[in-house]
């Protein structure tokens, strides 16, 4: 098994190391653009894994795509993050022609790739990744449901006062402040639904919350955040490569799936060998579904962008 991680920032570095230590593969390839960082930080890496206990070699490359030759899976973190007061949207310009040029470097090295996509604004990055290489759709899976999720349970969890391995609770939608959809309706705590215990009001703080929690961190840090960005993609690596098939909230191209088509959307999905095998259906009620759709809209409205770039 071989994976490539493409941008050796922030949140691609957090990725390899979380793939490395849970020995995912044999090999990991970091690429950057930026001469030395993939090369340094891989070095870095492979210095903890006697501490750590691992056998996966780590190989940086600055920018040479020959070294991912044969890869399984390949993550996309390269681009720029949202500086405080930013939207994820205002990065389309820069992240654009980044995305699409590594994605089709990364096919023409690799062609059973699949392809898991980070960049910002993600749910658009993963409709342009689908679209430019041309892949099957099962194959291209963009990763932001998973941290979305993840982010709801932690905002449940100080609500609640509880574990947070006995939430189950979903964002789908887009992966944008204002576009996901926290599914409160739907979380449980060991299979007994969060309304149960927590009012109206508090359910929605709790949803309020989510939708910003990636705003408040780049409020606080000073730039987008990455253990948690980091983690989800790993987690979405694992249960590809170990064939989990995992129920996680991704972002994957919909043709008739909740009403939509021609966009890729988060939504629930199976995640296994093959990319995302299966779309789960949450069955909506009246008022998410129009939420969706809402989404939906936004995210077709980024999408329509890419027609006005030179990419
Ligand atoms: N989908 C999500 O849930 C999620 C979560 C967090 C961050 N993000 C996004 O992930 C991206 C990376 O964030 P970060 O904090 O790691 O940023 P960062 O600036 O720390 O790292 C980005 C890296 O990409 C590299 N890069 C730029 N152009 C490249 C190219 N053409 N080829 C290879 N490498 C290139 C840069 O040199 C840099 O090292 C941003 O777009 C951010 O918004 C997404």
């Amino acid at each position: 098994m071989k994976i490539t991680v493409v941008g050796a920032g922030a949140v691609g570095a957090t990725v390899a190391d979380n793939i490395a230590r849970r020995e995912l593969c044999h090999e990991l390839v970091l690429v950057d653009i930026k001469e030395g960082i993939a090369e340094g930080k891989a070095m870095d890496m492979n210095q903890t894994a006697t501490l750590l206990g691992f056998d996966t070699k780590v190989v940086g490359s600055t920018n040479d795509y020959t070294k991912t030759a044969g890869s399984d899976v390949a993550v996309i973190t390269s681009g720029i993050p949202r500086k405080p007061g930013m939207t994820r949207e205002e990065l389309i310009g820069t992240n654009a022609s980044i995305v699409k040029t590594v994605a089709e470097n990364l096919l023409k090295h690799s062609p059973n790739i699949i392809i898991v996509v980070i960049s910002n604004p993600m749910d658009t990055m993963t409709y342009l990744a689908l679209k430019s290489t041309g892949l099957p759709k099962n194959r291209i899976i963009g990763m932001g449901g998973i941290l979305d999720s993840s982010r709801f349970k932690y905002y449940l969890t100080q609500a609640l006062g509880c574990s947070a391995s006995d939430l189950h609770a979903v964002v789908v939608g887009g992966h944008g402040d204002t576009t996901m959809i926290p599914l409160t309706r739907l979380a449980t705590l060991n299979g007994n639904p969060v309304s149960n215990t927590l009012d109206a009001e508090a359910l929605k703080k709790v949803a309020a919350d989510t939708m910003i929690g990636g705003a408040t961190l780049t409020k606080l840090i000073g730039t987008s955040a990455w253990y948690a960005p980091g983690a989800a993609g790993a987690a979405l690596v694992e249960s590809i490569v170990r064939d989990e098939k995992k129920v996680f909230a991704c972002c994957v191209s919909l043709e008739g799936e909740y009403g939509q088509n021609d966009i890729c959307l988060g939504v629930p999905v199976v995640i296994g060998k093959n990319g995302w095998e299966k779309i789960i259906d949450y069955k909506l009620n009246a008022e998410e579904q129009a939420e969706f759709n809402k989404s939906a809209d936004a995210v077709r409205s980024m999408n329509s962008v890419l027609s006005t770039l030179t990419l």
